[in-house]
């Protein structure tokens, strides 16, 4: 019937074939901008026998010109598009600056709101297997665009608007539930991972991934594996994060800006992370130097109680609204305008740690590196004491522990 269709249209002689063209148009418009466009000289036309009530007066200038249906298919109403643009040339469609954020959950609304308030990006897609509230968060940014430096911000459930993204940013997921550890997340996460990865890598095969649902470091292998990726292209956000929280928890007890603390936690983005007391430093005074037993249970000054808030931070800010978001949010957009930006600046991130301070399992987890275009760089070989590096090795069996249960 379609065939019959295009051939008895093919047969068409041209004016009838133009006709149809402009009615398709038509159709087109009205169905676009969902409101009824006022009666045109087609809409006479196809009336039946009302075509010569048409007054040529009230249309167009050729309308004096021929046949009844020769005049009325001469009298087409502008195109605004057409009549405003000469076209000059495709623009392109993914920008060099492509960022891929899955899921549209808490988490990925506040990575895209990093990144987008930040101009860290000006191209961002948002997917998610549920369109309700992709859509809905998708067309909220659409309508601050004007705000927002004119960013192209694209929003489906198909996969294929991520193609060509330089980073993957994924925060799809289930959320931690009231007493359930990171690790007891692992099961239900990575199933969804071993479904999204292969689409997400076949669009875009040179793309940096970074990966923040938890448990992160499980994840982060768990990509690396099912992606067939180098290891230096899959990077798990790790403990940015919690290095942000202990340096703010330092600076807010020291009375000064979080900013000029310098201290990291490393390991799993966890409870079993280890904070570096060791390293710990303002405008490169160590710590230790003043206060040589600091983080540990004796340092009667009880910095330690620090490390052990940073754990629970997470949490309470869980408990209090429900989620958390925007710290996390603010970190990816850190890491992301890093990798962009090709920068090497060292930040602690999830990678693969093995044979760093005799690790000998084959899993991510956070240690300070430099960060580009391709992924980690660098990793630094931190001087850390007896005591940390046991903290770190016990932290690379805990998650050991649980990844070695997964089947990929
Ligand atoms: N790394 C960190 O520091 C950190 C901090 C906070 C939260 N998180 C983690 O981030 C993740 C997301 O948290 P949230 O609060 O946004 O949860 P959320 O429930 O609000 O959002 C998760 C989103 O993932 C989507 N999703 C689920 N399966 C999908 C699939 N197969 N494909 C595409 N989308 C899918 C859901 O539809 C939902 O929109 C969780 O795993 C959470 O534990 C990590």
């Amino acid at each position: 019937m379609v065939l019959s269709r295009v051939l008895s249209i093919t047969l068409l002689p041209t004016c009838l074939k133009r006709t149809a063209r402009l009615i398709a148009r038509r159709c087109m418009a009205t169905r676009h901008f969902r409101r009824t466009l006022p009666p045109t000289v087609l809409s006479e036309v196809f009336a039946g026998g009302r075509t010569k009530k048409f007054a040529s007066a009230d249309f167009g200038k050729d309308a004096s010109a021929g046949s009844d249906l020769q005049r009325a298919v001469s009298f087409v109403p502008p195109c605004l598009k057409e009549e405003l643009l000469c076209k000059f040339s495709e623009p392109v469609r993914d920008c060099c600056h492509k960022v891929t954020v899955v899921g549209s959950g808490m988490v990925g609304i506040a990575i895209a709101n990093s990144l987008l308030l930040q101009n860290i990006t000006s191209h961002i897609a948002i997917v998610d297997a549920f369109p309700k509230k992709l859509e809905g968060e998708g067309m909220d940014y659409s309508h601050g665009s004007v705000f927002l430096g004119d960013p192209r911000i694209d929003f489906d459930t198909d996969f294929c608007i991520t193609s060509n993204s330089k980073v993957v940013v994924i925060a799809a997921g289930v959320r931690q539930v009231k007493g359930e550890t990171r690790l007891d997340l692992v099961q239900r996460n990575s199933e969804i991972y071993k479904n999204i990865i292969p689409t997400l890598v076949g669009y875009s095969p040179n793309a940096v991934f970074l990966i923040v649902s938890n448990p992160v470091d499980i994840l982060a292998w768990v990509t690396w594996k099912v992606s067939g990726l180098p290891a230096c292209r899959v990077i798990g956000s790790g403990t940015h994060l919690d290095s942000a929280r202990f340096r703010y928890l330092i600076a807010d007890r020291l009375g000064i800006a979080p900013s000029s603390v310098h201290a990291h936690i490393i390991g799993e983005h966890g409870e079993s992370q280890v904070p570096l007391w060791s390293g710990v430093n303002v405008a490169g005074v160590q710590f230790r130097d003043i206060l040589p037993n600091i983080g540990l249970e004796t340092d009667e000054e009880r910095w330690y109680e620090i490390s052990k808030e940073v754990i629970r931070l997470g949490p309470t800010v869980r408990c209090l609204k429900g989620y958390s978001n925007t710290a996390v949010g603010l970190s990816v957009g850190d890491i992301v305008a890093a990798i962009l930006n090709n920068s090497q600046r060292v930040i602690p991130v999830s990678t693969l740690i093995q044979g760093h301070h005799e690790v000998c399992h084959e899993i991510f987890l956070s240690l300070p590196c430099s960060l580009g275009e391709n992924g980690v760089t660098n990793i630094i070989r931190m001087r850390i004491t007896e005591f940390e590096k046991k903290l770190f090795q016990a932290s690379a069996n805990v998650v050991y522990n649980v990844q070695k249960e997964i089947k990929t």
